[in-house]
């Protein structure tokens, strides 16, 4: 990987009704923040990871934040609206700086609260992901969608992801098996 920018200055972006979002790094004292916003992720939408309930986490996460700096191969940042995080993107590469193989891979994790939907906030951490991503010499993009999520296949779409396959009967929501899709985009 090339020599990263590894800190997301903070940065004022205006969105749709003209709503003023924060975007920047989370610091180590904000985990506690992110454990909870998490937990909101969980209880507004199936479409992420998290669970409604699950573990908490906040020192795992603190150590996470505390890392960034000098782990090279993620990358996680905030948006906040009015001083409440309400979004979250968080990217790593698939190796890890550990494998030759995978090392030009990235994947991540975007999540907003339902709040600060369509007002162009997603597109907007699509875009600092690429620039994040060409800063370290990333060359494919990947992630996994949820079936039914089309807010999130539109806008990936919209970034130049295409669908590359199906991982069938992968997640079992609700005491039914839905599909995932494997989207992705090369650079
Ligand atoms: C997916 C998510 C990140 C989108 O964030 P957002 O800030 O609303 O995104 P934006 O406003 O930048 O763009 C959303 C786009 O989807 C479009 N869209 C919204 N609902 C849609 C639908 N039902 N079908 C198709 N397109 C839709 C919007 O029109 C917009 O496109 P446009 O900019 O061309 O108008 C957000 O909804 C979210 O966090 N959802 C819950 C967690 C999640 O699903 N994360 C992704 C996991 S893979």
């Amino acid at each position: 990987m090339k020599s990263p920018k590894i800190m997301w200055h903070p940065e004022t972006f205006t969105g749709k009704g003209f709503a003023v979002f924060e975007i920047r790094t989370l610091t180590p004292e904000e985990a506690p923040v992110l454990n909870n916003f998490l937990e909101l992720i969980a209880q507004e939408t199936p479409f992420t990871n998290e669970f409604a309930g699950q573990p908490e986490d906040v020192e795992k996460i603190r150590e996470g934040l505390r890392k960034l700096p000098e782990n090279l191969a993620i990358f996680w940042i905030g948006a906040f609206l009015g001083g409440e995080l309400v979004g979250f993107l968080g990217a790593h590469g698939i190796a890890s700086g550990r494998h030759p193989y995978f090392d030009h891979i990235y994947t991540f994790d975007l999540m907003i609260l339902k709040k600060a939907w369509g007002k162009n906030l997603g597109s907007r951490l699509m875009e600092i992901l690429d620039a994040q991503a060409a800063g370290r010499g990333i060359k494919r993009i990947e992630a996994l969608v949820k079936e039914g999520n089309e807010r999130a296949l539109a806008l990936y779409k919209k970034h130049g992801y295409q669908v590359e396959g199906t991982r069938r009967k992968s997640v079992r929501l609700n005491d039914k098996y839905i599909d995932e899709y494997y989207v992705a985009k090369l650079f």
